[in-house]
């Protein structure tokens, strides 16, 4: 079972334009597909899971499509803190948090503190985040930290990443086919095993969470190593 799962919730705009509907309805939809996603990771044991809420790119969305992003987001945290608080799931965020309208982040905020206290799942919203800014922000931490040329190693960056006591992703599962990693978790994302489905984020529910973890339970994960050191008995 992978320990944390990252996602890049695709096709919301898609879903809704074949329906003729505004983009909008496709998000309000992802949403559910958010709440089937959470349920499901917990009851598989997954013990973090990672979504692509909204990109640095995102901002470049229409005035329209971005408020109601954060609207939904305010919503989605205010309907579900109660219940995911009682699951045992905790609340977390990365990225450029100051970035979100103070209605968001407050809203935020406050779930990240009810729910501080809890351990089954770490829900963790990707929220005006950038791989490439998340590993530009650390670097300028080292910096302004006084970390030298020379003692600056993957330990030193790692540490001023946005939540460095997160293990890398297991599992990368992409909805809707397109076969990039659009400036997610690049650090992160190093040797992590991904699986792409041409299903829209709106139709991916439980059932299709479970076809990524039976694929993922068939991957032979090396590290760069040899299957013959891996056999014995190396991490892999
Ligand atoms: C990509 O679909 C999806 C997004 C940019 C936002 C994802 C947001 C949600 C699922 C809802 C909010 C989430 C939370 C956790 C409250 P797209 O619009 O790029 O789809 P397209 O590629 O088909 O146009």
């Amino acid at each position: 079972m992978p320990r944390h799962v990252a996602v890049i919730m695709d096709g919301n705009g898609r879903w809704a334009r074949r329906r003729h509907w505004n983009r909008v309805r496709g998000h309000r939809e992802g949403i559910e597909s958010v709440r089937a996603l959470v349920r499901a990771a917990r009851d598989s044991g997954v013990r973090f899971l990672t979504v692509y809420a909204f990109s640095t790119e995102n901002w470049g969305r229409p005035d329209r499509e971005v408020q109601a992003l954060m609207g939904l987001l305010r919503r989605f945290l205010q309907v579900e803190v109660p219940e995911l608080k009682g699951k045992g799931v905790r609340v977390r965020s990365i990225g450029d948090i100051a970035r979100l309208p103070p209605d968001a982040r407050e809203t935020l905020a406050w779930a990240e503190a009810e729910t501080a206290a809890c351990g089954d799942l770490d829900l963790c919203l990707a929220l005006s985040y950038g791989g490439r800014q998340e590993i530009l922000q650390a670097v300028r931490r080292c910096l302004s930290d006084g970390v030298t040329a020379d003692a600056l190693d993957e330990d030193a960056l790692r540490s001023r990443l946005y939540a460095p006591d997160i293990p890398d992703p297991d599992l990368l599962i992409r909805t809707s086919g397109e076969l990039r990693v659009s400036n997610f978790l690049l650090w992160q994302l190093a040797y992590t095993e991904i699986y792409v489905t041409d299903t829209l984020w709106p139709e991916f529910r439980e059932e299709q969470f479970r076809e990524a973890l039976a694929s993922y339970r068939q991957r032979a994960r090396r590290f760069g190593l040899t299957d013959e050191q891996c056999a014995g008995g190396r991490q892999a």
